[in-house]
């Protein structure tokens, strides 16, 4: 059992920042557990291996989740994204009525145009983990211009549902779902939320192509296991556990 403090989130709002994930790492000393740094604006966000994530003047979601432990033992580190893009999809249905689907590990598409990403970094000293960082794009507000700029098929709440939204009340309403059940997946991991994961899951059953460490590679997906990782198929019939990569798509 992980014993963790049930009060709840604080949310640390800025005009503009850089990146709100090397904000919170930059200055980690400053925040308690559950504190959410929240913009509308960022300069230099960034992505999954190294890549931009795009930002406009259209009011979206950039923010990291501060999450802190002296002692993250049991934590089910590899899961947590997996968490976060459930409770997106749900907050996806049940505030706007839209279907979402995760391409694993944990980007969020809607009718095959993504529309939000996950990363995930970590604060380290003396060889342990002190933090995570949970940080989230959701693009709320940016219009076909900017989307069809972004190198690849990118969505938005507004270009779905022709509606202009506050992004921070669209943030409020995901952290809530957030830490509504992040207890029982702290203690149960990913067993709590592999159901809700797998249903959504777009690509499984079919034949995928995975960059990993730079390399394409095209297998079958199977499943996902108990931990989460992707069970795959070579051309060969062999399976393997596909522990970080990305689905091209
Ligand atoms: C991905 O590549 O899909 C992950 C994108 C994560 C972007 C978010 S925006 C808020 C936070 N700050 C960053 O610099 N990146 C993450």
């Amino acid at each position: 059992m992980v014993n963790l403090d049930m009060s709840k989130y604080s949310i640390v709002t800025m005009d503009e920042v850089h990146s709100t994930n090397a904000y919170a790492l930059e200055n980690i000393s400053f925040f308690d557990d559950k504190t959410v740094i929240y913009t509308s604006r960022q300069t230099a966000g960034r992505g999954r291996f190294n890549r931009k994530w795009v930002c406009d003047d259209s009011d979206n979601i950039y923010m990291s989740l501060i999450l802190k432990s002296d002692n993250f033992k049991s934590y089910p580190f590899a899961n947590l994204t997996q968490y976060l893009s459930v409770c997106i999809c749900k907050m996806l249905k049940s505030e706007f009525n839209i279907e979402a689907e995760i391409k694993w590990p944990n980007d969020i598409l809607v009718n095959g145009a993504k529309i939000s990403g996950i990363l995930a970094e970590t604060y380290t000293a003396d060889n342990n983990i002190k933090a995570i960082i949970l940080g989230l794009g959701l693009n709320v507000n940016m219009d076909k211009n900017t989307l069809e700029k972004i190198d690849q098929k990118a969505t938005s709440l507004f270009d779905i549902t022709k509606k202009h939204y506050d992004s921070e009340k669209v943030l409020k309403l995901l952290v809530d779902i957030f830490f509504e059940n992040y207890e029982t997946f702290v203690n149960k991991g990913f067993e709590y939320i592999k159901e809700d994961y797998i249903k959504r899951c777009k690509f499984l059953n079919k034949k995928i192509k995975i960059s990993e460490n730079g390399e394409k590679k095209e297998y079958f997906a199977k499943s996902i296991d108990n931990e989460g990782l992707l069970i795959a198929q070579d051309e060969f019939g062999n399976e393997s556990k596909i522990i970080t990569g990305d689905i091209l798509c």
